[in-house]
């Protein structure tokens, strides 16, 4: 027997070998094993050739077998389909996976918990509305009619010019004729409204056109900004589960007076000062106030006997800066990966 003729059963049980390890099947018909018989050829003297040639073919035939065996093997190996079937148990692609149920959007999950903080403080919860009129939204927080203030909300007014609340301050009048009564029975009036609002303005990372807000509304005898500052600081502290470093800086609102500016120390710098809380270390987080005398007056109120705060908090800003959230605009996205993490 010549020497290639050992060389080829050599190298078939080299490939066999090979074949049985490969996880892509197909690449044994690139193998060196297969090369380095071809390499043979313009080496073997010339009458030997055809035969070395018909060798490797049929070796080369012999493993295209083994190949056409493993893919018949595989077809045989599916399982049969159940077309009546709704998904498929073991499938390893979520699209084929059954459907997952539903869950509650962050966003009313945080709401929840915020409401509940308020709730075991005594604030009783309300709604807003999706539509209102000037008079709630402008006219009973004491802006005056065609002030340019007004013009700082971007309000959506529909053609019967109703207003889309820009914020929900909106019901702070409500809530004091509703409840006005309390007062005069001793108890103070405590309210605190999460919902939706809306404002026209460009969408960023930090702004929304739709968006939630927390309104809170105490009034009693003689309550002060110490009072205001003492109830924002319990709640935050029980939201995020510690002592949190806050910061008030004079505002101004119609309906409040003083007003102030709530901030809270940046928690993604550590207030060292990065692109989230533009290089200040601080994030605004909510407006606040005493409740003006106009507008105690105008829900019939008599604001000489009776004193209360307010404040506004855009429930967004609250969430992101809990869970280091870095969009806004991820919250209405529908990406499941966001989501699911809450
Ligand atoms: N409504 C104000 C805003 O949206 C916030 C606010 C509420 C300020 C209550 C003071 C009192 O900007």
């Amino acid at each position: 027997m010549s020497d290639w003729n050992s060389q080829v059963e050599a190298a078939k049980k080299e490939l066999a070998a090979e074949f049985k390890n490969l996880d892509d099947k197909t690449r044994i018909l690139k193998s060196d094993h297969l090369k380095k018989l071809y390499a043979l050829l313009p080496k073997v003297p010339a009458e030997q050739k055809r035969e070395l040639g018909l060798a490797i073919n049929d070796l080369k035939k012999e493993v295209e077998s083994w190949l056409k065996d493993d893919n018949e093997k595989k077809v045989e190996d599916l399982r049969p389909i159940d077309l009546t079937a709704p998904f498929d148990i073991n499938a390893k692609e979520p699209s084929l996976l059954p459907a997952q149920n539903g869950s509650i959007h962050p966003i009313s999950q945080e709401i929840e918990k915020v409401s509940e903080i308020f709730n075991s403080i005594g604030f009783e919860i309300f709604e807003s509305r999706n539509l209102d009129d000037a008079w709630h939204m402008f006219t009973s927080l004491n802006f005056p009619e065609d002030h340019p203030a007004r013009d700082d909300y971007d309000t959506f007014v529909t053609e019967e010019e109703l207003v889309a609340p820009a914020h929900t301050s909106t019901m702070q009048s409500r809530i004091l004729s509703l409840r006005k009564s309390d007062l005069e029975e001793g108890r103070p009036i405590a309210g605190v409204v999460p919902d939706r609002v809306y404002r026209n303005e460009d969408v960023d990372a930090r702004h929304e056109h739709t968006f939630h807000q927390l309104e809170g509304v105490y009034v009693d005898k003689d309550v002060n900004v110490g009072n205001l500052i003492a109830t924002l600081k319990t709640f935050l502290s029980a939201y995020y589960g510690k002592e949190v470093e806050t910061r008030i800086n004079p505002f101004y609102f119609p309906f409040t007076e003083p007003s102030f500016e709530f901030a809270l120390s940046c928690p993604f710098c550590d207030k060292k000062g990065c692109h989230i809380c533009s290089q200040s270390g601080w994030i605004e987080l909510l407006g606040c106030g005493m409740i003006h005398p106009n507008v105690l007056e105008m829900a019939g109120i008599d604001s000489k006997k009776y004193s209360g705060f307010a404040f506004g908090c855009g429930i967004e800003r609250l969430i992101m800066m809990k869970y280091g959230v870095e969009d806004v605009r991820l919250f209405h996205s529908a990406k499941l990966k966001f989501l699911k993490q809450f």
